[in-house]
């Protein structure tokens, strides 16, 4: 029994404490599932890194997380492309990402952050993996975790991108990739409130994908092995131009591949964009989200902005605006028209699938490493896990008050979009295609038709908190 005064102590700060916030996710078997509503989320996402590495600048203390007013114009974009999740490859652990990681949970946006970074002594090096694999490394990857554990909209972290490239590189590093997911999830279960997935991401590289994706998915004690991948991220380029279909592209044999997999495999990256060139088609993203391709967790886009390689959906001006390409338009078409029913729908046969244990018999290319002897943490580090690291700088939600983008966006027909606004979902959703054409609606003349207008969302103010304040109440008396 609660006492009175604990049981109105719990009122208010559960009351003080209320704010939009999507739903933490958690992995059971192959799929990522809703905590509250128990429906699978399926990646609908795009890669989202401004500036491309240089947008990553930790001197300055900026990163493509860093800038609240950068943040609400490219979460107004997102959200009306219909995107759910994105993913950031290079994070300063040091900087506030307060603002902009409370922008992307109001418009039901979470987000998949790669703990490593391009600056030396900020990833494993795949020519030296047991050089890298250092204490310094860690407290990196630690700090992380620390600034981004505290959102409920951290949907996952990537513990290393393309380690592997070929099969030379498949012989070392395994094993490391391994050890620098045990040490992320030993210290995510210490210093975290929730258990955040933890996973690796791929080249697709077919000589080692499968002994990439079996090595990191099977258990070498048992299912409580926390060297396992909880995840598998796979960067796919195979479906290219216009003609493609499900067999030449190759998706067929993706999807006979992870048919079972133990654990959600995605596309980290996919849009190809060749050959014809861009503006791209995006003819795969209805194999991807269609019947046939159930086995996987969707996928993220390859890229948010257009930087040298020619991947973007947008052009960031140099005055901070956005003009919108025609890819953008195209992509948005794509996923108004998938079916939300069917990929929130959870297979209840692979959801609860069991890592099979590790053993040399799943590895088949010779040049694979078959050790799953798994190298200890360096010296220091188990410190490091059982007591935190110094200093923590700590994320956490704020009150979202600004929507309205203060920055001109252009229509890939060039006209100004109007009345360009986030729109804060209520509910704890997260988004989905809201059915609209962005550039279609953006005409010269002032109108509100393009900000996005998702399931009367719109206006709709901060009321749900008073319902939520009625149902903790109730709670609260009941348990007197
Ligand atoms: C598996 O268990 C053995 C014996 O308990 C232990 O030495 C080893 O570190 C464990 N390996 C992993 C990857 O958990
Ligand atoms: C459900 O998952 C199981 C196990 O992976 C698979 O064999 C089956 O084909 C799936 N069913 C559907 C309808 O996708
Ligand atoms: C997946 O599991 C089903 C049911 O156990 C089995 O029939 C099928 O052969 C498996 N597919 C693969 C690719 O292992
Ligand atoms: C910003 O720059 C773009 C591209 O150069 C230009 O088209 C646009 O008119 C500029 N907008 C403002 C508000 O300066
Ligand atoms: C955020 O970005 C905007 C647009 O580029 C810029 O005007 C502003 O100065 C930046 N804010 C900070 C704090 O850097
Ligand atoms: C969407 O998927 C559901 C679940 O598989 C199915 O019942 C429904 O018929 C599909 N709707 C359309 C329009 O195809
Ligand atoms: C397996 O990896 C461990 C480090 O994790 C190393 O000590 C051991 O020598 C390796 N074994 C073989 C056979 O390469
Ligand atoms: C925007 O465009 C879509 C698709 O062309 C259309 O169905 C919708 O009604 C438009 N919305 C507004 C507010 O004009
Ligand atoms: C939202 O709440 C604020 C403060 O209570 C109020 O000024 C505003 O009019 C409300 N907006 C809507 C759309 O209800």
């Amino acid at each position: 029994m609660l006492s009175v005064s604990r049981a109105v102590a719990l009122l208010l700060a559960s009351f003080i404490g209320i704010t939009y916030a999507v739903h933490t996710v958690e992995v059971h078997g192959q799929d990522f599932v809703d905590t509250v509503t128990n429906k699978r989320l399926t990646i609908i996402g795009v890669d989202y890194q401004p500036g491309g590495q240089s947008g990553y600048n930790p001197g300055a203390g900026e990163d493509p997380l860093s800038n609240g007013t950068v943040c609400l114009r490219d979460a107004a974009m997102l959200q009306s492309l219909g995107v759910n999740t994105i993913r950031v490859y290079n994070i300063d652990p040091s900087v506030n990402h307060d603002e902009c990681a409370s922008i992307f949970n109001a418009v039901g946006i979470y987000m998949i952050l790669d703990v490593n970074s391009p600056l030396a002594g900020e990833s494993i090096d795949r020519s030296n993996p047991s050089g890298s694999y250092t204490t310094d490394y860690l407290t990196r990857i630690f700090g992380v975790v620390e600034a981004f554990k505290g959102y409920p909209n951290t949907l996952a972290f990537f513990a290393a991108n393309e380690v592997m490239n070929d099969v030379p590189t498949s012989q070392d590093n395994p094993p490391y990739i391994r050890a620098v997911q045990r040490d992320l999830k030993n210290y995510i279960a210490k210093h975290s409130t929730r258990t955040i997935p933890v996973g690796y991401s791929a080249a697709d590289v077919r000589e080692i994908l499968q002994d990439t994706w079996e090595y990191l998915q099977c258990a070498i004690n048992g299912t409580t092995d926390e060297s396992r991948s909880d995840f598998f991220g796979l960067n796919s380029y195979s479906w290219c131009g216009s003609t493609a279909t499900y067999q030449t592209s190759g998706y067929d044999v993706l999807t006979a591949m992870f048919q079972n997999s133990t654990i959600p495999v995605f596309f980290s990256e996919y849009g190809c964009n060749k050959p014809e060139g861009t503006p791209r088609v995006f003819n795969e993203v209805a194999a991807l989200y269609g019947s046939e391709m159930t086995a996987l967790s969707g996928g993220l886009v390859y890229e948010y902005s257009q930087e040298p390689d020619d991947f973007g959906l947008v052009v960031i001006n140099d005055n901070a605006t956005v003009s919108l390409l025609k890819d953008y338009d195209n992509l948005q078409a794509q996923y108004n028209k998938l079916n939300i029913t069917l990929i929130e729908s959870a297979n209840s046969t692979a959801a609860t699938l069991t890592p099979p244990a590790c053993s040399t018999d799943l590895i088949d290319n010779s040049g694979f490493s078959k050790n799953f002897s798994i190298p200890s943490p360096p010296d220091g580090a188990t410190d490091l896990i059982n007591n935190g690291i110094k200093n923590p700088n700590n994320g956490k939600l704020v009150q979202v008050t600004a929507t309205a983008v203060p920055m001109a966006v252009y229509a890939s027909n060039g006209h100004q979009i109007q009345n360009l606004a986030i729109k804060p979902l209520p509910n704890d959703e997260s988004n989905t295609p809201g059915g609209e054409s962005t550039s279609a609606n953006a005409t010269s003349t002032a109108s509100p038709s393009a900000s996005p207008t998702k399931k009367g969302a719109a206006g709709k103010n901060y009321s749900v908190a008073t319902g939520s304040l009625l149902m903790i109440a109730l709670t609260a008396l009941l348990m007197l």
